[in-house]
């Protein structure tokens, strides 16, 4: 059962094996937080099991320093049948300071799936908020960008080996 959870925030502490040559946290690093908090979050939407079905719209805008206290926040925006399309952000701060800074923030899509691993229905959300109507409706313009974009990349696909 859903427990209708929509948004949640993941808390890290990015530690010196967090970060590379240049003293910042990996990106991967940083991915893996937003797959982690993105799962978390469409679990607790749909009350079932998640996979990562797509992520995009990566931007990193700023850095983090091993350190850093870094907050993960991911909120529901859009739900289709079997997926759930979750908009995350991320902020870095000092601890000392917590001086919080948007670092990076994307879209992923999650699906539920049952236990064969297809596909299988999750509870509708209905923004009812003009701040909620205006992130759901963004998320459909993306979706329907994302079938062009997805058509172009047929041609690079067809090419692999
Ligand atoms: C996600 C997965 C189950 C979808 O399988 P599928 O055969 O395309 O299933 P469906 O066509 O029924 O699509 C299921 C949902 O996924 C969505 N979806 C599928 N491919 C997508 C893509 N590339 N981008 C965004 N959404 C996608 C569909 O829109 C659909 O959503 P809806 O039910 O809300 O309309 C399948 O692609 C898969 O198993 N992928 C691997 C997932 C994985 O291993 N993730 C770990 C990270 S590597």
């Amino acid at each position: 059962m859903s427990n209708g959870q929509r948004s949640m925030t993941l808390r890290f502490l990015a530690e010196p094996s967090d970060v590379n040559f240049g003293g910042k946290v990996h990106g991967g690093i940083v991915m893996k937080w937003i797959d982690l908090a993105a799962y978390a979050n469409a679990a607790a939407w749909s009350g079932k099991y998640c996979i990562t079905a797509y992520a995009g719209g990566i931007r990193f805008v700023a850095p983090i320093h091993v350190g850093n206290l870094v907050e993960v926040s991911a909120k529901l925006i859009y739900t289709g049948t079997t997926s759930m399309h979750i908009a995350i952000d991320v902020q870095a701060s000092d601890p000392k300071e917590l001086n919080n800074r948007l670092t990076t923030h994307c879209i992923v899509i999650m699906v539920a799936v049952d236990g064969d691993g297809n596909p299988t229905r999750v509870p509708e959300w209905n923004p009812t908020e003009p701040e909620d109507i205006e992130l759901r409706d963004s998320a459909i313009r993306l979706m329907n960008m994302r079938k062009q974009i997805g058509e172009e990349m047929e041609a690079h696909v067809k090419y692999l080996k």
